[in-house]
């Protein structure tokens, strides 16, 4: 069967990817925190919002549904948000959804923890991707990661400030993941039992994660470096630290994991760009509210000319209209990507956009609108 037919929405690509990945790594993409309560409400509470169907009005004969936020375009209002370690689902998996999002004309973001780096990524692409910045204890990392964007061109960064303690995802303590550091017997199994995911990513050699390749103290293989990455983060990270990058570096600015109305107020006091509204996809603070249902606070504490992006729980197109029609400006996905890229690679990533965007498109058509802009001048007008 062809993609087109196979794959008609996130969940084929969930699914498909569940069976090619190894249990390690398909749990360490599902999973949240603890019961999993945010995780399920970020997607329960979409349903919480109706659109209205309007008829009869008069549509462009091309929906055009770009976005242009703080200067920088996008074809479409949505793209893949920073997701870590792309390169264990598939080999080079960064490069496959920077590549595919280039030509999209959709901005990427690569993540700290992702196995391709930088400059790879600009090679493979030719252009810089964003980049999501997570702080280590060692300024002097810090101040390289900072370095390196600068020499290739990053005009934006992310700021990750929701993982200052990393949460406990049971499915992850169950497997193992951040303690395997050595091929263990379960560990080979697993992988036996996926021989085409095997095939293709051990062939030469376990990767390692390019950005801390050679450092000692982050060890060697993708598995210890990413515990050692994560054992690392910064835990004393406060508004002052955000004061400071926001001097140390000159592009764009954003933080990301603010869920709160006073935190967003205080981002943007911080003088940063803009934010991304986000609980890391239920995968930190358990029994926190959904991102879609705090983007009307967050939109008033954020005032209307900081950027508003948002991010967990996103799987449709309607999702997307919902989130602008609340005041979003763009939105992020984060294991939509992963599955996509784990299940079919770069053709994968590639027919889960244009399956996104149509559906937006013919949304919106339903809706009597024809462009992102209309629907953000509409608001929750186009709201039930
Ligand atoms: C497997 C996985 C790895 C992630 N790695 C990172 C990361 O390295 N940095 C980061 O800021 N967020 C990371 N996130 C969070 C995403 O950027 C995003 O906030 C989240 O996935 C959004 O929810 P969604 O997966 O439901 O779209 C990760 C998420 C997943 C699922």
């Amino acid at each position: 069967m062809n993609l087109e037919r196979r794959y008609q929405n996130v969940e084929d690509f969930a699914k498909a990817a569940r069976r090619r990945l190894p249990k390690i790594f398909a749990d360490y993409i599902d999973g949240g925190s603890f019961s999993e309560t945010t995780l399920r409400r970020n997607r329960d509470d979409f349903d919480r919002y109706a659109l209205r169907q309007r008829v009869l009005a008069p549509l462009n004969a091309k929906s055009d549904l770009s976005v242009t936020v703080t200067g920088r375009a996008s074809r479409l209002p949505f793209g893949p948000g920073p997701v870590g370690f792309l390169g264990l689902y598939r080999k080079d998996g960064d490069i496959a959804v920077a590549r595919t999002a280039a030509k999209a004309g959709i901005p990427f973001v690569l993540s700290t923890f992702s196995i391709n780096g930088l400059g790879t990524i600009r090679k493979a692409t030719g252009v810089a991707p964003e980049f999501q910045l997570y702080l280590d204890e060692d300024p002097a990392v810090n101040a390289d990661h900072l370095e390196a964007c600068r020499i290739l061109g990053v005009d934006r960064i992310f700021l990750t400030v929701d993982t200052a303690i990393t949460s406990v995802r049971e499915r992850d303590v169950k497997n193992g993941f951040r303690s395997v550091d050595r091929m263990t017997p379960g560990l080979f199994w697993q992988f036996a039992q996926r021989p085409a995911w095997s095939l293709n990513l051990l062939r030469s050699g376990f990767p390692e994660v390019e950005l801390v390749k050679g450092r000692a103290e982050f060890g060697r293989g993708a598995m210890a470096q990413a515990g050692n990455l994560s054992r690392r983060l910064d835990k004393n990270l406060t508004w002052d630290t955000v004061v400071e990058l926001r001097k140390a570096w000159p592009g764009q600015l954003f933080i990301k994991g603010i869920s709160d109305p006073d935190d967003a107020a205080l981002a943007r006091e911080a003088g940063v760009e803009g934010i991304v509204l986000s609980n890391h996809g239920g995968r930190q603070l358990d029994h926190g509210r959904s991102t879609v249902a705090l983007i009307p606070e967050i939109r008033e504490a954020l005032g209307p000319s900081l950027a508003l992006f948002v991010d967990s729980g996103f799987r449709r197109g309607s999702d997307i209209v919902k989130a602008i029609a609340l005041g979003a400006d763009y939105v992020l996905m984060g294991r939509p990507f992963a599955w996509a890229v784990a299940a079919e690679g770069e053709a994968g990533v590639a027919h889960l956009i244009n399956l996104l965007e149509s559906e937006i498109e013919i949304t919106l058509n339903l809706m009597g609108l024809s462009s992102i802009e209309q629907l953000r001048r509409a608001g929750t007008e186009v709201l039930r």
